[in-house]
């Protein structure tokens, strides 16, 4: 399966591509994750296009094009690309007609795939993506050949899910009698072994983004661990399927973002 593995996407992207259309709930039910990560990405290329109005941005696996078309909205001169490996999703994302987008159907883990006239780019997203290349040597193909379209000083920023965070999620859902939380079949989550080895190849520096790394580990505290094992305890005392929502609603109110490492999804940022 992991070396045949695309067309299991390819078949899960054609359903996601139906049942969502240009919905922002397309690959991501939670619009709390969803907010906090087009807000991330936002953050950042804000800071650069206070300096460079027509910076080039590449987006790799966009999905339906939703953050693209927040990105065209809010930064109206920025140079979009962007490259997507499902039919269905990159018909998606034509229908939008964004203004001045360059989008190509293809692999980020085929070197080909991306026009060599794009040329090279000020920066590079990823909005979980390569977690879901189901194969290491291709996740390392995919981000060698990210780093390669990087210009000199060129940014890479990406939301993708690591497994130390989950280990550590999933202890503390082990202390509320909860069971593990386990990667979905169309994932495969990154690891900071991954990380440290495409840094020292590709001569890429991590650096401090505007966003704190664990930004939304207050958010999986919550939802995933609090919020579930009230609700499990309630279960357990035959309680009526107690959902406690107002509790949660005020919780993510009282408690600030980025408390301790349990959120697997991480904002990072990587200079060339
Ligand atoms: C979890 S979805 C995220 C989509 C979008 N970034 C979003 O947040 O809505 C992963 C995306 O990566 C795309 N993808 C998977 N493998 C890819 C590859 N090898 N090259 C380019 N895109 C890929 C999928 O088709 C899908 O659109």
């Amino acid at each position: 399966m992991k070396e045949n593995y695309q067309q299991f996407i390819l078949d899960h992207y054609k359903k996601v591509a139906s049942m969502n259309k240009l919905l922002p709930t397309s690959s991501m039910a939670d619009q709390t994750i969803r907010n906090a990560e087009v807000e991330f990405f936002c953050k950042e290329i804000e800071m650069l296009y206070r300096k460079k109005k027509d910076l080039r941005v590449f987006e790799a696996g966009p999905g339906n094009g939703y953050l693209l078309s927040i990105l065209k909205e809010r930064f109206p001169k920025i140079k979009l690309f962007a490259l997507e490996f499902s039919p269905e999703l990159y018909q998606l994302i034509l229908s939008r007609d964004l203004k001045g987008l360059k989008v190509k159907c293809g692999s980020i883990c085929k070197e080909n795939d991306i026009p060599e006239e794009w040329g090279k780019f000020d920066v590079i997203i990823c909005e979980r993506v390569i977690i879901n290349i189901l194969n290491r040597k291709d996740q390392y193909l995919a981000c060698h050949n990210i780093a390669q379209r990087l210009l000199k000083k060129g940014y890479f920023i990406m939301s993708e899910s690591f497994k130390e965070p989950l280990q550590n999620l999933n202890n503390a859902r082990s202390d509320f009698s909860l069971t593990p939380i386990e990667e979905s079949p169309h994932n495969d989550y990154l690891s900071e072994k991954f990380i440290e080895k495409w840094c020292a190849q590709e001569k890429l520096r991590e650096i401090s983004g505007q966003s704190r790394t664990h930004f939304l580990s207050t958010h999986f505290y919550l939802t995933r661990i609090i919020h579930e094992g009230l609700r499990h305890l309630g279960e357990k005392n035959n309680e009526i399927r107690p959902k406690f929502a107002h509790l949660l609603t005020f919780l993510e109110a009282a408690f600030p973002p980025a408390v301790g490492q349990f959120s697997p999804i991480l904002f990072r940022v990587f200079q060339k």
